[in-house]
């Protein structure tokens, strides 16, 4: 289904030359029934290790998701929850080979599965030249690096997400808890290259593509006017879709839910 906000869609004179792309990737640009970027980083970890962050995202994913407390109170479980993994990983020994493999293998065993028309949507924007954003408050390096084992790494898609960094014995350093990018810090007060600046300087509009009620801060809310802003819902519970539809301007949900829609009906073409 497509929920449209006709009246914000009027306002909006969107073309491939005046616009650029801000999108979130766990559940956005990936589907909703993929492993998240922060599993798949340490998925050919041991099983103690699986078993340790599976009971953080037991604790924290309602947290995330739930709609009735303080932002303060999110934002300070959202910090617990990420610092938690971060030493996890450290902890574990997640090293760079381990963590390209199980990209790899992620992709091959279908268990890291991207929305369908990605490949034509990142395909295409690369070839009308459209900036594409990455903000992500997952891991980087599983972004970066499923995208070019996909072959759509192009030089138009600037990732903003928390990378992991490596020692000189290829394992993860532990990570600078004050550069964490969680749910609610998640902006564009994060720095792009001066390049990737300038590129999309002279843009009136963007596309904003997300799958929490917390994505459409990506982009400050005085730029909201010339913003398209894109909620992808695959948990359609009555009230969410309420919250979802006074949210976004466009709600994607079952099978629209991906990125041919959003290339035919709003890019058209
Ligand atoms: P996103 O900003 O690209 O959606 O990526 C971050 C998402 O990942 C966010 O919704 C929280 C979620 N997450 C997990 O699914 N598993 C984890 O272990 C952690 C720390 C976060
Ligand atoms: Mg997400």
């Amino acid at each position: 289904m497509i929920y449209i906000n006709s009246n914000k869609l009027q306002t909006l004179d969107i073309n491939k030359y005046n616009t650029y792309i801000i999108s979130d990737f766990d559940k956005t640009i990936t589907s909703h029934n993929s492993l998240d970027s922060w599993a798949i980083a340490g998925n050919l970890l041991s099983d103690n290790f699986k078993d340790e962050m599976q009971k953080l995202y037991e604790k924290y994913r309602p947290i995330e998701i739930d709609y009735t407390i303080t932002v303060e109170e999110k934002t300070k479980a959202m910090v617990e929850w990420y610092e938690h993994c971060m030493n996890l990983y450290s902890k574990y020994n997640l090293t760079q080979s381990r963590m390209i493999e199980s990209v790899r293998k992620s992709i091959s065993q279908e268990k890291l599965i991207f929305r369908n028309g990605t490949k034509e949507f990142f395909t295409n924007a690369k070839k009308e030249n459209i900036p594409i954003i990455i903000l992500s408050a997952g891991i980087g390096n599983v972004i970066e690096e499923a995208l070019k084992q996909q072959n759509y790494y192009f030089d138009n898609i600037y990732i903003i997400s928390n990378f992991i960094e490596f020692d000189k014995n290829e394992n993860a350093k532990k990570f600078d808890n004050s550069k964490i990018i969680h749910t609610l810090n998640k902006n564009m007060k994060f720095k792009l290259t001066k390049e990737q600046t300038e590129n999309i300087k002279n843009k009136k509009y963007k596309i904003l593509i997300g799958d929490l009620k917390e994505d459409e801060n990506m982009v400050n809310k005085n730029e909201w006017d010339s913003t398209l802003k894109i909620g992808i819902l695959d948990d359609k519970t009555e009230n969410v879709l309420e919250i979802y539809n006074n949210t976004f301007d466009v709600v994607l949900t079952d099978e629209d839910a991906c990125f041919q829609t959003i290339k035919k009906y709003l890019l058209n073409n």
